[in-house]
């Protein structure tokens, strides 16, 4: 099973990865996670990454693309993958199925976790992370808007896209997912 977890930032998309991975035996890859590993570790794309990461904007396509053919190319990807945060874009949306093309694999699904703006806001500002500020939040919202929700008709093209409400007790939310990932499978 391979699978894209979408949705805007603090729609719980790590919270249910977690989760997701633990049912299915899935690999957990996740571009934010890999980014602020780079940037703990001081790294010359870290130090790059974290101004970026700081201003609520994105990281650039051909970065990201890079560690995720790396990350994709390592053998525990071979049980099946959950991508989270990953892609963010159309080009790297496309980036990605030529990557999979070439390693003869593809996608089975697409999730789009859907929370309200207002929720997200309540979210983030409770969670207190580096780039959790109220006008950092509002530009990674912005960033979401204008750069990844276009995904979202991208994948509807493909047949590939299917959303779940993303608000309440988290393992309801998990339950629902789980409905979801075994219907398209
Ligand atoms: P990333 O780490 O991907 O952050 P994000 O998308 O902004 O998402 P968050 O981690 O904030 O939220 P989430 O949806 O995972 O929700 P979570 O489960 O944590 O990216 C960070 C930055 O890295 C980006 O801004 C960008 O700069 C860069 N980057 C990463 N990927 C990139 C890419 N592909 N291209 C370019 N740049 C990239 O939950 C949020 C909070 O809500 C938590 O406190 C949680 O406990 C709480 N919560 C979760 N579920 C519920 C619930 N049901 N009810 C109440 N609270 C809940």
């Amino acid at each position: 099973m391979q699978v894209v977890l979408l949705g805007a930032p603090g729609s719980g998309k790590g919270t249910q990865a977690e989760n997701i991975v633990k049912e299915f035996g899935l690999t957990h890859i996740s571009t934010g996670d890999l980014l602020r590993a780079e940037v703990a570790a001081g790294t010359a794309l870290g130090k790059k990454a974290k101004v970026i990461m700081e201003s609520g904007g994105l990281v650039s396509d051909d970065i990201i693309l890079g560690m995720i053919e790396d990350r994709l190319a390592q053998a525990d990807t071979n049980q099946g993958f959950l991508l989270d945060g990953f892609p963010r874009t159309v080009p790297q949306a496309e980036g990605l199925d030529a990557l999979l093309a070439k390693l003869n694999r593809s996608l089975n699904s697409v999730l789009l976790l859907d929370v309200d703006y207002n929720e997200i806001m309540q979210r983030l500002l409770a969670r207190k992370r580096a780039d959790d500020t109220e006008d950092t939040i509002r530009k990674r919202l912005q960033v979401y808007e204008s750069q990844t929700a276009p995904l979202i008709d991208y994948y509807k093209g493909q047949n590939k896209l299917t959303a779940v409400a993303g608000v309440g007790d988290v393992d309801a939310i998990s339950g629902r997912i789980f409905a979801a990932l075994k219907a398209a499978s």
